[in-house]
């Protein structure tokens, strides 16, 4: 049986182009087996009409705060107590300042006022103005007051535009919910994850660095909470948002990534390195700014930074180690090498190389462990972080191997 069966789910459908995918996600979720109520905004009925998703949530669309005879059969108050979830898809910009200001002047916004179950949005807006300050300021208002946001995604727009603001799909809006309302995988685990790059510093001014965005590790630290765990992200220099419920822990340098891990470690059940550490730093950091000389090259002399995974694998006790291998040939091989060689538990492949595994783009993980691989998408990296844990959550519910007492 789904996670979504008898389910109650109220979807919110505000005004843009992406509300007729809001059409599709509301079949799925039907063919799921949540019981769907649809509120439209009086801009979303200019774009699909309230027939269409009557007729696929085969429920009456509600429309307006003061129609008394909606009222009278379902009342905006009860609407919001019904709900187990609610789900605004998509959310234009007008209604995430909307919510973010605290407005209740429609039907949708009062609802997401009133009700105390989980709300999420899934913004769709062009990328320009999904980039503007005020978008940023009002998404970062929501999430920090707990509201759930998915996506946006990456790609094409109605607009001819290109760049983030799409919708998330309706399939991947669908896993969103089954995790939102599903068992709480990781309920009283404490999660430590390690994201983003690290800075090594040459001089006061200058340092070594790569180009991890870190959206992997946040993906998986928003994952991780809403599967119920107490989630610390220790992260590198990255500008992103903290998500929901996690606690945050910035450093620069690798050094500094490890005591912020060893100060933290021994209360993780899990730990989940997702970090792209440098594995060398300058030897010497200067005090003062390096002036260039005459010379025509300069040797700079390295030191090996301390491998933070494997350091907490070696340890015992220990929690379950989780590490990431960026890998652009013989992928299998390597992964596995570097899971014995870390003594990790867990080794998560990702295939890189000239465009593909950076940025937006969908990809793919491959995980191994003791007992052979699994493969997870191709997805964007929300849908991999929600699988892997999943996954993980699987992993540490089977029993072991010595509990099985089976050898190697
Ligand atoms: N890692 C770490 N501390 C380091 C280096 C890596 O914790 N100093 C972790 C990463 O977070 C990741 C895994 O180890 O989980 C990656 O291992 P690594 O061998 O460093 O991968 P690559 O950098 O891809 O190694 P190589 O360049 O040798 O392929």
């Amino acid at each position: 049986m789904s996670g979504l069966a008898e389910r109650r789910i109220l979807l919110g459908v505000t005004g843009g182009i992406a509300a007729y995918k809001a059409a599709e996600f509301t079949r799925l979720l039907t063919k799921a087996g949540a019981q769907v109520r649809v509120v439209m905004t009086r801009a979303a009925q200019d774009f699909v009409g309230p027939l269409t998703f009557q007729a696929l949530s085969g429920e009456k669309v509600h429309t307006d705060l003061l129609d008394p005879d909606a009222e009278a059969a379902m009342g905006h108050i009860e609407l919001a107590r019904w709900a187990d979830l609610v789900i605004v898809a998509p959310a234009s910009a007008d209604c995430i300042a909307r919510l973010a200001h605290g407005h209740a002047d429609d039907l949708l916004t009062t609802i997401c006022l009133a009700t105390e179950s989980p709300l999420a949005v899934a913004p769709a807006m062009n990328q320009v103005m999904w980039a503007h300050p005020a978008t940023a300021e009002n998404v970062e208002r929501l999430r920090t007051r707990g509201v759930t946001i998915l996506g946006p995604a990456s790609g094409d727009q109605a607009c001819g535009e290109t760049g983030s603001g799409r919708m998330r799909e309706p399939a991947e809006l669908l896993g969103d919910c089954t995790e939102l309302l599903g068992p709480r995988l990781l309920a009283g685990q404490h999660v430590l994850i390690t994201a983003g790059p690290t800075r090594e510093a040459l001089d006061p001014v200058r340092y070594l660095s790569n180009h991890s965005s870190g959206r992997m590790g946040f993906a998986i630290a928003a994952s991780a909470a809403r599967a119920g765990a107490r989630v610390t992200l220790v992260s590198g220099p990255v500008e992103r948002s903290t998500p929901a419920g996690v606690e945050r822990i910035d450093v620069d340098s690798a050094r500094a990534m490890q005591t912020a891990v060893e100060t933290h470690i021994d209360a993780a059940d899990i730990f989940i390195a997702t970090a792209a550490v440098a594995d060398y730093r300058p030897s010497e950091v200067a005090e003062r700014k390096i002036k260039k000389g005459d010379e025509d090259g300069r040797t700079l002399a390295l030191a090996r930074n301390p491998d933070i995974l494997a350091a907490v694998c070696a340890r015992s006790p220990r929690p379950y180690c989780v590490g990431f291998a960026a890998e652009t040939d013989a992928v299998a091989e390597n992964a596995q090498a570097k899971r014995r060689s870390k003594g990790a538990d867990l080794i998560c492949a990702n295939t890189v190389g000239a465009g593909i595994g950076f940025g937006d783009v969908e990809s793919t993980l491959e995980l191994f462990d003791d007992h052979g691989s699994v493969r997870l998408g191709p997805a964007d990296k929300e849908t991999l972080a929600r699988e892997l844990i999943g996954a993980i959550a699987e992993r540490l519910s089977a029993p072991s191997r010595e509990q099985r007492n089976e050898t190697p």
